[in-house]
């Protein structure tokens, strides 16, 4: 494997750049997707493509995509890349790290003269996060045939703005059709976004696979009473009701197995007034687990826990499924070419399960995928105090070089 090897000083430099655009209030980022902060951190990924000598083109769901060509220029592109959008508590690197790593690998092909047999493209996708547009992934999951183009592009926020509106605002959305085409591979590098890495002192997580996720919207319907004259024991009330459903739901999931998580991130009632029993009440709820199997296990017996005290609370409750990623198992050639990569470096690596969701999970319906993860302090992600050093983001980078080579084919024409 040749002696490429990437320029830590100027990725470390691109990462403080863009955490420099949409900063958060704690030294991380709020860069929602859509928003006019994404939009400008996509104008400075684009502007540093093209003087990367890339060709970038849009597609109809924002997904950008900056192109370098290779030597037989029609074959089945290398892919990698992942996001630019964050959540509103977000950290530097969650997605960012890997639409960096991928552009410096360009950066450092180039510098070092190096053409690989097949093109490699360095891809940003589209409202990875989920968070002010469900659901996760949008831009990856139409591209791969998943998501419903249509049903995606008419989803609105919470102010009742619509996602295809949103991208023609912020000059993303482009002409190319978001869908599946011929990739030879796609390989995505990103922060582990837990804790087992840095626990057990490893430089490189080979990652195998992504655990299922299923995400709810919760609805309870009670009445609305006056708080000083309505007895405890007549009052349906929808608030204390998904109150004690969310408290349910976190002891049933303790009880079901140590590795699957719930998460309720979203709650709000009405009226919401000081004295009035509120008649609304609604939540999200994010489930997760290993093996899908289980997972649906687990949301049976979340829904029997719910369901109980609903009809104890006089209530009615409407838990509706609003995404499912089933669990993915990744593709042996990238994993092999991620293992090789951390091999030849040198550097301490174990294959891991992600416990979070990334947008290689589409790829891998459509095409031999794979991750690369470095460890991040005290595994603290979706907050602003997520940290990498630029020594862990080199050795992820130069994992990402070494796979991109592999799988790309930089020998003379056979
Ligand atoms: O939700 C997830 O797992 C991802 O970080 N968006
Ligand atoms: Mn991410
Ligand atoms: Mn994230």
């Amino acid at each position: 494997m040749s002696e490429a090897t990437i320029n830590k000083a100027r990725l470390w430099q691109s990462l403080e750049e863009m955490a420099q655009v949409g900063p958060g209030v704690a030294g991380g980022n709020c860069r929602l997707a859509l928003t006019d902060e994404d939009k400008a951190g996509r104008d400075l990924f684009v502007s540093w493509a093209e003087e990367a000598g890339c060709t970038v083109t849009v597609d109809e769901m924002g997904n950008i995509f900056a192109r370098r060509a290779g030597r037989d220029d029609l074959a089945p592109p290398v892919m990698a890349g992942s996001h630019l959008d964050t959540q509103p508590t977000g950290g530097r690197y969650d997605g960012v790290f890997g639409v960096l790593a991928a552009l410096e690998v360009v950066r450092s092909l180039n510098d070092q003269g190096v053409e690989t047999e097949r093109p490699f493209e360095v891809v940003v996708w589209t409202n990875e996060e989920g968070s002010r547009f469900q659901p996760a992934m949008m831009g990856s999951g139409v591209f791969a045939g998943i998501l419903e183009r249509e049903a995606i592009l008419n989803g609105t926020d919470e102010a009742g703005l619509r996602v295809e509106d949103e991208l023609k605002r912020i000059g993303y959305k482009g002409e190319l059709p978001a869908e599946p085409r011929p990739i030879h591979a796609y390989v995505e590098a990103h922060i582990e976004q837990g804790p087992v890495l840095e626990a057990e002192g490893k430089e490189i997580g080979i990652v195998s696979g992504i655990q299922g996720i299923k995400w709810f919207k919760g609805k309870v319907n009670g009445f609305n009473a006056h708080a000083g004259t309505t007895p405890m024991e007549v009052r349906r009330d929808a608030l204390v009701a998904a109150a004690r459903m969310v408290d349910a739901v976190d002891r049933t999931t303790r009880a079901f197995r140590p590795d699957a998580v719930s998460t309720v991130g979203m709650f709000s009632v009405g009226p919401g007034s000081i004295n009035v029993i509120n008649e609304q009440a609604s939540f999200s709820l994010d489930l997760r687990c290993p093996e899908d199997e289980a997972l649906l296990e687990l949301e049976g017996k979340v829904r029997a826990a719910c369901g109980e005290i609903a009809g104890d609370m006089g209530v009615q409750l409407e838990l509706e499924e609003i995404w499912h990623s089933p669990a993915t198992a990744f593709d042996t050639m990238v994993v092999e070419a991620v293992a090789d990569g951390a091999k030849a470096l040198g550097l301490s690596a174990r294959r891991i399960v992600s416990g979070a969701g990334h947008d290689a999970k589409y790829m891998a319906d459509i095409c031999p995928t794979g991750m690369i993860f470095v460890p991040c302090l005290d595994g603290i992600s979706h907050n602003e105090a997520e940290r990498i050093e630029p020594e862990q983001s080199e050795a992820g980078a130069n994992v990402m070089l070494h796979a991109v080579m592999k799988l790309a084919g930089t020998g003379s024409k056979a």
